[in-house]
């Protein structure tokens, strides 16, 4: 439609139907057959709400938004089409790993491709958005969101933010065949509540906001994000649904996003429960002139609105505005030629979960494995029969992350699956239940399969014993099941589950050649494990293909090659830690703790830091040649390492450069991640690889909140992980 017509199109509305616009109700209220109870059912929408709706939510299914769609546009007095939106995160039916393990790729290529398969599928199932990507920076592993981010560092996740939006929407101008919108959350600093737990209080400056948090959200708008959703922290005393300064001054004026902004789910109205509004009605108003477009499932804007208008407490030309955007959002994707844009139930049935798309997200979630230690012992040799693979994640196929809601069971590869294809004879046990009866029972009251009774445990962890006895190699999966993580799934003790442990301890004193496969939605503390364990990998949340990576990895046909997205703690005491920190005036030298910054009783460094991993091959890195050694300040330099594969197979290594300011006019970070490259390497062979400084790696914002470089010395590190030593220095005039 052209924006004449468009704009035609606004002026004829009446201002319930505008106001209609403005709400977002899940498609369980267009589901005929179905009774609505729970805290939807309490929230009081009338029929005139659900009739005028401009969006739904958590609903797939051509057929179904087909029919949901044509029943509403011939209710709707201009028969505008409704938007359907929904959580896809980590895929739709072909399920990717959970996005923390994406991040540990260090390869925003991967990325794009996980977001341009899981668009293709959504979309033929009828999406128009998803709720994706979670770009918030993550500190604390407490929290259980942190498997929705890609982790702690603002370059990398402004990355790998500009690489998902891309796969999702190709071009931002047209949302065309096969993409969906990307909806960029949370804004802001969601991902920062104090003592991880969830929907706490976020308390950070300015400068940290601008310097660590926003780079990502900014990043997802510059690559063309359709639509942002508030999150529903306080940012220092506000809530984020009602903070003009964030929403009209940040984001729409110095980031220039002129697309949708949505609420979280009830975060309007949750400002009553913050204390900052009496009631809806003054939250809505609040949220109106804060810039939200959207309400999100709760009566806020429906019922208030037009009498907020009518007192002359808020003017219509709010309401026009973000009936405007959503009208113009529609129009981009096509909705007002065709309201079903790719829902297509032929195209559904053919493309989801396809060879293809299976075959891509094998490679792709091998490539998310992090290899935190490996003493001779992986990989497996094939023809080495005597290998027992045991724990409660062998057999289990739910292994998609927290929000793959449409992830089946039915169609995963676990373990045991991708063993059994490969060999005739394969020695399994559960060893032990998956969770402990007192988490179990708040993960999920009614899944008695999780947890098991003391004689029932006594009996798998025998079992589990007599077969470790017998063999050479146990391979030991453990760790969170996917529902500890998530969603107010914040933990205080960021432990694998006690009956597991009490699994590895009785298995490795009968067998001390353990590799264990890590499967968690969160960095771990995993002290006990890295001291015994002569092999460990991270798995993640790995999703429909999780199976037959794990098993390609641990036999050798992928060499692993994923680096830490976010360190993984000491222990829970020294969370938050990340490598990017400030200096203090008393740094830690150990061997001289004295009056410094340190702990009396643990190191103040992670167990394993941002950026490391290790491969099955072994790289060296040679020292760094830069092309001058002086640069001026808006000038550029060439720094250059020469890479060589030492080991004796094919591998991948993520090089990585960071960038240390020596003295600038407020405290910087230790050190800051400007560039990776990540290159392919056979046996024996070497390569040169060049990175550019520019003047984008050195600045950072000066005293009066500006953009600025200050001449003077520097250091560059290139290397394999964020402690590599291998620096050069340099001048900046
Ligand atoms: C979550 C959002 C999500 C929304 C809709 C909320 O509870 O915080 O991330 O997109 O629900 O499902």
């Amino acid at each position: 439609m052209n924006v004449e017509k468009l704009k035609a199109l606004l002026d004829d509305m009446s201002l319930d139907e505008k106001i209609g616009q403005l709400l977002q109700l899940t498609g369980l209220f267009f589901q005929k057959d179905v009774v609505i109870t729970g805290p939807e059912g309490k929230c009081g929408f009338t029929d005139n709400d659900i009739n005028l709706t401009g969006s739904i939510l958590g609903t797939m299914g051509a057929e179904k938004l087909k029919k949901i769609q044509d029943e509403y546009q011939e209710k709707q007095p201009h028969h505008i089409p409704l938007l359907f939106m929904c959580d896809i995160i980590n895929g739709y039916r072909t399920v990717f790993p959970i996005p923390l393990a994406q991040g540990c790729s260090f390869d925003p290529d991967l990325v794009c491709r996980a977001a341009q398969i899981s668009a293709k599928e959504s979309a033929a199932a009828g999406l128009h958005v998803t709720f994706s990507p979670m770009v918030d920076l993550v500190h604390d592993a407490r929290w259980g969101r942190v498997m929705e981010s890609t982790g702690e560092d603002p370059w990398l996740n402004s990355l790998y933010a500009k690489a998902i939006v891309e796969g999702y929407q190709g071009d931002s101008d047209h949302i065309g065949h096969g993409k969906i919108a990307a909806c960029v959350k949370h804004f802001a600093a969601y991902g920062a509540p104090i003592g991880g737990r969830e929907y706490n209080t976020v308390e950070i400056s300015e400068r940290t906001l601008r310097e660590e948090y926003l780079p990502s959200y900014k990043a997802a708008v510059d690559a063309g994000a359709a639509m942002v959703m508030t999150s529903f922290n306080t940012l220092n005393r506000t809530p984020s649904s009602g903070n003009k300064k964030l929403m009209r001054g940040i984001l729409r004026e110095e980031m220039n996003f002129d697309g949708v902004l949505i609420s979280d789910w009830a975060a309007i109205e949750e400002m009553v429960q913050h204390g900052v509004v009496e009631n809806r009605e003054q939250a809505a108003a609040v949220a109106i002139d804060a810039g939200v477009d959207i309400d999100m499932c709760t009566t806020s804007y429906a019922h208030n609105l037009k009498n907020l208008i009518e007192k002359k407490i808020v003017s219509v030309d709010l309401v026009n505005e973000a009936v405007w955007r959503i009208l113009t959002l529609k129009n981009k994707l096509g909705l007002f030629e065709n309201p079903y844009k790719d829902a297509d139930a032929a195209e559904e049935k053919n493309i989801i979960l396809c060879e293809a798309h299976r075959n891509e997200a094998r490679k792709i979630t091998a490539d998310t494995f992090v290899l935190l230690k490996n003493e001779n012992i992986l990989p497996l040799a094939e023809n080495k029969s005597s290998v027992a693979f045991i724990g409660p994640h062998i057999e289990n196929r739910e292994i998609y992350g927290f929000w793959s809601m449409y992830g089946e069971k039915d169609q995963t590869v676990s373990i045991a699956d991708a063993l059994r294809e490969r060999f005739t004879d394969v020695k399994v046990a559960k060893g032990s239940p998956m969770l402990d009866a007192s988490v179990g029972a708040r993960v999920y009251a009614d899944r008695k399969d999780l947890t098991a009774t003391e004689e029932e445990t006594k009996a798998l962890l025998e079992e589990a014993e007599t077969l470790a006895a017998n063999v050479d190699t146990v391979v030991l999966a453990l760790g969170e099941y996917r529902a500890m993580s998530g969603e107010c799934k914040s933990r205080a003790n960021i432990c694998i589950p006690d009956c597991q442990m009490e699994l590895f301890r009785r298995v490795h004193a009968v067998n001390p050649n353990v590799v264990v496969v890590l499967f968690t939605g969160r960095p771990l503390d995993i002290r006990d494990i890295s001291q015994k364990a002569k092999g460990i990998l991270v798995v993640w949340q790995p999703g429909t293909e999780g199976g037959h990576a794990i098993a390609d990895t641990l036999y050798g046909e992928v060499n692993p090659s994923g680096k830490l997205s976010m360190s993984f703690p000491y222990s829970v005491g020294q969370v938050p830690v990340f490598y990017n920190e400030m200096r203090t005036g008393r740094p830690l030298k150990v061997g001289e703790e004295g009056y410094t910054s340190c702990y009396l009783d643990i190191p103040n460094t992670p167990l394993y830091p941002f950026g490391f991993g290790l491969s099955y091959s072994d790289f060296s890195i040679s020292p760094i040649t830069l092309s001058e050694d002086k640069m001026r300040v808006s000038g550029e330099m060439k720094a250059s390492v020469n890479v060589k594969n030492t080991g004796s197979r094919k591998g991948k290594i993520a090089v990585q450069l960071y960038i240390k300011d020596h003295y600038a006019a407020v405290a910087r970070p230790v050190r800051e991640l400007k560039s990776i490259k990540k290159i392919e390497l056979d046996a024996g062979e070497e390569q040169t690889v060049d990175f550019v400084i520019d003047r984008s790696m050195l600045e950072y914002i000066g005293p009066d909140m500006n953009y600025t470089v200050d001449p003077g010395v520097f250091s560059v590190y290139i290397g394999d992980c964020s402690t590599t030593e291998n620096e050069a220095v340099f001048e900046v005039v």
